[in-house]
């Protein structure tokens, strides 16, 4: 156990806890329940209370007030607030955080003013969209999620945290956490994908690789798990709008990655645009308040979004912004980011008595714990001549090109006469590399790039001239992304034709196409880029598809008519080295998707963990669809039901085969296993384990990932078909078997039953172990009561 896990003094932290909580929630309808286990952090001790308690007591209610202030000095996503006078409102004490400034001597500028002229002499806390990297950019996070490996996230957020720190950054907007069942939300590029337990891992793992050891540490950041809640869940996929999920699904699905990234000692949290269920998450008492400070017990730090507490107006709950800032207040939002409404208005509504000075102490104990576990009150300034840590290193582009080379998933490798054509030969006498993405380094970059740099990405045409020799490699951009004349086509079209083998780099355009406000009705390839890609098939020539997207796109035709597709996501600065080492062997891809590919858009949303129904239709879907026992199930009559590729699924250069799973217990208490549940031994309390072995049966080193999955059936819900419980990277030399187990806790079989409890129930369970969510040899066993 990390000593950042230690709770010395339990008691008196809870008792703490549970005194602030109760005059936090005087107005909480919901009676206390405790549902889960208090969150891991180091917020919550007694020595950072007693400080926060000693300054509370010297702090005006204007002074309060102000730490729950933040406005962005710098570039902006949303409205303006009118307020620029940062010197001034700090020196007052107006301002708790800025943020949007990456600059060490603009932090301590401002840090100067807030340390030594506010007369309580409380530091700003600085933060950052610091999303896959800082200088050094890493994989978009779904190509991060996409390695299926935490080590080499936490080893990239590690790298993040300790550049940004060096600019003077220490809490990031980061990790975003919502699971995202829809690709046409331009957001999902920046989440994990559609899984809990896949986002839950990863999740632990940005947190872990942002704080750090110990959140005090100089190179140690806040993390910020962020959009709390549904904002993935957006109807329509269209960014911003409103979602409608169930409370089972709510706690089975959206709040596990929330609940992990603060029990691994997350510091913060952000509350999301989206109403949820009709009431919106910037004023929703039942997740801020119920779920996350009375069931979670989270210590740390809720800001809103950007502007989204003034957005309550729009959203219809407020007619004015003194109401938007007493709905958000009261539900649980302690920092107003950016819509000046706590700076107007709170003052105002504690004199009236709508908010008790007391409810105003207990958000400004959750901004000033943060504070004081960041050491900011003992070392407010970051030390100049550490901007050097900012600076690219030869160990930092190594991680980033793993990064990038574990996040790349090999969708299709077919024969060309009668041979694969992915691994390319070193020996090809010219290769014709073609399409707008092929030399465009920004856009390797993705969206969010925080101070990433252009000139720092080498691109697939950079690495691929340093590997052949330019003389080898023909390159045609064939147009821009979202349009291309004939000439630029017919230009690409006749380098292919004069090459061996022609690589295709296409897809979207990451700064239009993906992240925040770029939600996609079609999910084809955009502009003419649909016919580069036929014309230059029809050339003949073996073609290799490299996509660049920030999720799947619909690609019947390449997917029936180009031999080797990959799907790249935006890789970031080692985008080039890493594609050019997967595409000659001397990397084999590993990447596993962490969303499902989607056929065509009618499909979505198309995710792998669904319930069954009462009438399951075959896998094929509309196959069968001329009998009659084939036609009423649940189906489409003109698509099948499955993916293209489902959720964790990806090839490489050799097979694998995986044995019969092998039990350690073929029956277990469920009553037992409850008990332990409500007893908090949960995660780390190994109940059984399951082994198997997977063996490499081709000629090429590879990693396999290998899948966990259960269905529990006779349960009081219905729980989806199948659900991840476990995974493991491993790495295989040709005819190398190697066993795996994996252990399985109360955790794995838990579900919210027809009562909304957390608990095992009583069923017979299915155990599979595979390398995606479609294959893998079954076992079965029983939770008796
Ligand atoms: C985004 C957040 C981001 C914030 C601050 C908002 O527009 O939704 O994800 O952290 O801006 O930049």
């Amino acid at each position: 156990m990390s000593p950042r896990y230690r709770r010395p003094s339990l008691l008196l932290v809870f008792l703490a806890l549970f005194l602030s909580l109760d005059v936090r929630c005087q107005n909480s309808p919901a009676p206390y329940e405790f549902h889960g286990l208090p969150v891991r952090s180091d917020l919550a001790n007694p020595t950072i209370e007693k400080k926060v308690d000693a300054l509370l007591k010297q702090m005006t209610l204007d002074e309060k007030v102000g730490q729950l202030v933040q406005y962005s000095v710098g570039t902006a996503t949303g409205p303006g607030t009118g307020r620029d006078r940062y010197d001034d409102m700090v020196q007052k004490g107006e301002v708790g955080s800025l943020y949007n400034l990456a600059d060490v001597k603009a932090a301590n500028y401002y840090q100067h003013i807030a340390v030594e002229k506010s007369r309580l002499h409380i530091p700003l806390i600085n933060g950052l969209d610091v999303i896959h990297g800082y200088r050094t950019e890493f994989p978009v996070p779904l190509g991060l999620a996409s390695t299926w490996d935490p080590e080499i996230v936490e080893k990239a957020a590690r790298i993040a945290a300790q550049e940004a720190s060096a600019a003077g950054v220490r809490w990031t907007f980061s990790p975003m956490v919502d699971i995202a069942r829809d690709p046409r939300w331009g957001r999902m590029t920046e989440g994990a994908g559609e899984d809990p337990y896949l986002g839950s891992q990863i999740a632990r793992a940005y947190v872990r690789g942002y704080q750090g050891k110990n959140l005090s540490a100089p190179d140690s950041i806040a993390a910020c798990a962020k959009h709390y809640v549904g904002y993935g869940a957006a109807e329509g996929g269209r960014d911003y709008n409103s979602t409608e999920i169930s409370e089972h699904t709510l706690r089975e699905v959206y709040l596990p990655p929330f609940y992990a990234a603060l029990d691994e000692g997350g510091a913060s949290i952000m509350s999301a645009f989206n109403a949820l269920n009709g009431v919106p998450s910037t004023a929703n008492p039942f997740t801020l308040t119920q779920v996350l400070r009375r069931e979670w017990q989270f210590p740390g730090l809720a800001v809103s979004d950007w502007t989204s507490i003034r957005e309550l107006m729009p959203h219809g709950i407020a007619n004015d912004g003194a109401t938007a800032a007493f709905k958000a207040f009261s539900a649980g939002v302690d920092m107003d980011m950016q819509s000046n409404l706590y700076h107007e208005h709170l003052v105002d509504l504690v004199k009236g008595g709508k908010i008790s000075e007391a409810q105003i102490d207990e958000a400004v104990r959750h901004v000033l714990r943060v504070k004081f576990a960041l050491a900011l009150f003992d070392n407010p300034y970051t030390d100049e001549t550490r901007e050097n840590h900012g600076e690219l290193s030869e160990q930092k582009l190594n991680v980033a090109r793993e990064a990038a080379e574990r996040s790349v998933v090999l969708l299709q490798n077919e024969p060309v006469s009668g041979q694969s054509v992915l691994p390319l030969n070193h020996a090809l006498h010219s290769v014709a590399l073609i399409g707008p993405l092929a030399d465009d380094p920004q856009q390797m970059l993705g969206s969010w790039s925080a101070r990433g740099k252009a000139s720092d990405v080498v691109t697939l045409r950079a690495a691929l001239e340093q590997c052949l020799g330019a003389a080898r490699v023909k390159y045609a951009k064939g147009g821009e992304i979202t349009s291309a004349t004939d000439a630029e086509v017919a230009t690409a079209v006749d380098a292919a034709r004069a090459s061996d083998v022609v690589i295709l780099a296409l897809g979207e355009d990451a700064g239009v196409m993906t992240g925040e406000a770029a939600s996609r009705a079609h999910l084809d390839l955009p502009g003419g880029q649909e016919e580069l890609l036929e014309k230059v098939s029809a050339t003949g020539k073996p073609v290799v598809l490299v996509l660049f997207s920030g999720r799947p796109l619909t690609l019947n035709w390449a997917f029936t008519h180009v031999p080797a597709v990959m799907a790249a996501w935006f890789p970031g600065v080692q985008a080039g080295p890493a594609l050019v080492r997967l595409l000659f062997g001397d990397a084999a891809p590993s990447g596993r998707l962490a969303v499902s590919w989607p056929h065509s858009l009618g499909q979505i949303p198309d995710f792998y963990n669904a319930l069954g129904t009462g009438r399951p239709a075959d896998d094929s879907g509309s196959a069968n669809a001329g009998t009659h026992e084939a036609k009423y199930v649940s189906r489409y009559v003109d698509e099948p039901n499955a993916p293209q590729f489902p959720f964790g699924y990806g090839l490489t250069y050799t097979e694998f085969r995986f044995s019969t799973p092998q039990l350690s217990a073929k029956k277990l208490s469920a009553t037992r296993l409850s008990e332990d549940l409500r007893s908090r031994k949960t995660n780390t309390s190994t109940v059984m384990t399951v082994s198997a072995d997977v063996t490499n049966t081709g000629k090429v080193a590879a990693e396999e990932v290998a899948q966990l999955y259960i269905g529990l059936r006779g349960t009081s819900v219905e729980e989806p078909v199948r659900a991840l419980k476990a995974f493991e990277r491993v790495s295989l030399a040709p005819g190398e078997t190697k066993k795996l187990t994996f252990s399985l806790t109360p955790e794995s079989f838990a579900l919210w039953d027809i009562h909304n409890e957390r608990t095992v129930e009583p069923s017979q369970v299915r155990i599979w172990v595979g390398p995606d969510s479609r294959r893998g040899n079954v076992v079965e066993m029983y939770l008796t009561e």
